[in-house]
């Protein structure tokens, strides 16, 4: 079907609403919270501060920082029915359809919703935030046949989910990793799910039940489920020295290679760089384990190839994304591939619920025009 000019495939480049939550500036690579550079935020923010901006658009006082912090520690805990269906889950169901669940089911209690009492809609958002890393702790303990680990309140938000993961709490460095692509991932204006969650809350549906819409979206590998698939690629490259004719057959064939690409980013992806110094330094510090120095190596030269050769195919707006470094980055931490795309989701609750909020100041639902190409003169056949 040709693109008709009345519209763009994918909503491509079309404005749909006004935002201050974030920004994407794709020409530049640079990305803005609140005005903020990503970079910035990585140094010197955490993960409980930013919670606190995105949500309410400006930097928390002490006070406010500590409140946050404490109202985060306070609702780690889920309803038992929200246990029971994370429970029930099979073992072959992917992670991000359990957390999906569990969210529809904590929207059980969810009453109708008052768009402008923001005070409301924020206690909400953080409560979500809290308990929907739970439910991603929970579940991972569940499929490996392990017991659900209770929180602990002494730990940061990062520090507690790595320790409700693995029953361990983190080292420091690890810890503040961690939180660092918690801050990456928080927010990045009107990506898939973020959108998802604004098209499902702008009917009035309750914040819970938009962000279990927005799970969906995030689940799919042209989204959020990219980080899990590059892993994969680089295991079944399966050494750094077949990476350069991986990505040689890999271009000749048209396949998409993950963590590459971006819709709005037409250079490096700042994310990117972020994560990319983190895994290295954490790959110097771990030089014995030699299959994450394969892996590494794999990933270096298949990135490196990818922008040497698609800078020949005039596709040099082609380079790498989010998804790209931060697979290696988790496994290194001991996550396992499957629970990546949940981390994601662990970090981008807080972009899809400030959206909403944001959003419902001034709420129109959301009904775009659509092109109909059928026909219009038909009859029943009898
Ligand atoms: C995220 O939107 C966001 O902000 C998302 C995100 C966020 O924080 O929320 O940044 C997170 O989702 C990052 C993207 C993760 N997904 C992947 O890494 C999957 C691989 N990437 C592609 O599927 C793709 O690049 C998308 C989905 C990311 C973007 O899709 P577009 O904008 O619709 O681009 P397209 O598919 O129309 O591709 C345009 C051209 C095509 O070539 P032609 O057909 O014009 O010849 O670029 C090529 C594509 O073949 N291309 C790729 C490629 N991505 C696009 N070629 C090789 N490898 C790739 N990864």
């Amino acid at each position: 079907m040709t693109q008709d000019p009345g519209f763009s495939k994918g909503l491509a480049g079309v404005v749909a609403d006004a935002t201050s939550v974030s920004q994407v500036q794709g020409e530049e690579g640079r990305l803005i919270y609140r005005g903020i550079p990503i970079e910035e935020i990585a140094e010197k923010s955490t993960f409980e501060e930013m919670t606190y901006l995105l949500l309410r658009g400006k930097q928390p006082t002490k006070e406010e920082l500590a409140k946050i912090t404490a109202d985060l520690k306070a609702a780690r805990a889920l309803p038992k029915y929200v246990e029971t269906v994370i429970d029930s889950a099979p073992k072959s169901a992917h992670p991000m359809m359990i957390l999906q669940s569990a969210m529809a089911a904590l929207a059980f209690e969810q009453g109708p919703v008052k768009l402008t009492d923001v005070e409301t809609n924020v206690a909400s958002a953080i409560r979500l935030t809290s308990q929907l890393a739970t439910v991603v702790a929970r579940a991972s303990r569940n499929r490996r046949g392990l017991p659900a680990i209770a929180p602990k309140n002494e730990l940061s938000h990062a520090e507690n989910f790595l320790y409700m993961l693995s029953g361990n709490v983190p080292n420091k460095e690890e810890a503040r990793m961690f939180d660092v692509a918690l801050l990456l991932h928080m927010d990045h204006d009107f990506n898939a799910s973020t959108f998802a969650a604004r098209v499902i809350a702008s009917t009035e549906a309750n914040l819970v039940s938009s962000v279990s819409g927005a799970v969906g979206a995030l689940s799919g590998p042209l989204h959020g489920g990219a980080n899990e698939k590059v892993l994969a690629m680089a295991d079944s490259i399966g050494s750094p020295e077949k990476a350069k004719e991986w990505v040689h057959n890999a271009l000749a064939t048209k396949a998409k290679v993950m963590g590459f690409g971006h819709r709005v980013y037409r250079t490096m992806d700042p994310r990117a760089k972020v994560l990319r110094a983190m895994l290295e330094e954490l790959v110097e510090k771990k030089k014995s384990d030699t299959k994450a120095q394969a892996t590494y190596e794999t990933l270096r030269i298949v990135h490196d190839t990818m922008i040497e050769e698609l800078s020949k195919k005039e596709k040099d707006y082609i380079w790498p994304n989010v998804d790209f470094w931060s697979g290696a980055l988790y496994k290194l931490m001991g996550i396992e591939s499957i629970d990546f795309t949940p981390i994601f989701a662990v970090a981008r609750v807080v972009g899809w619920s400030s959206h909403i909020i944001e959003m419902w100041q001034d709420n129109r639902i959301y009904r775009p025009a659509a092109k109909y190409v059928g026909p219009t003169d038909a009859h029943i056949v009898r």
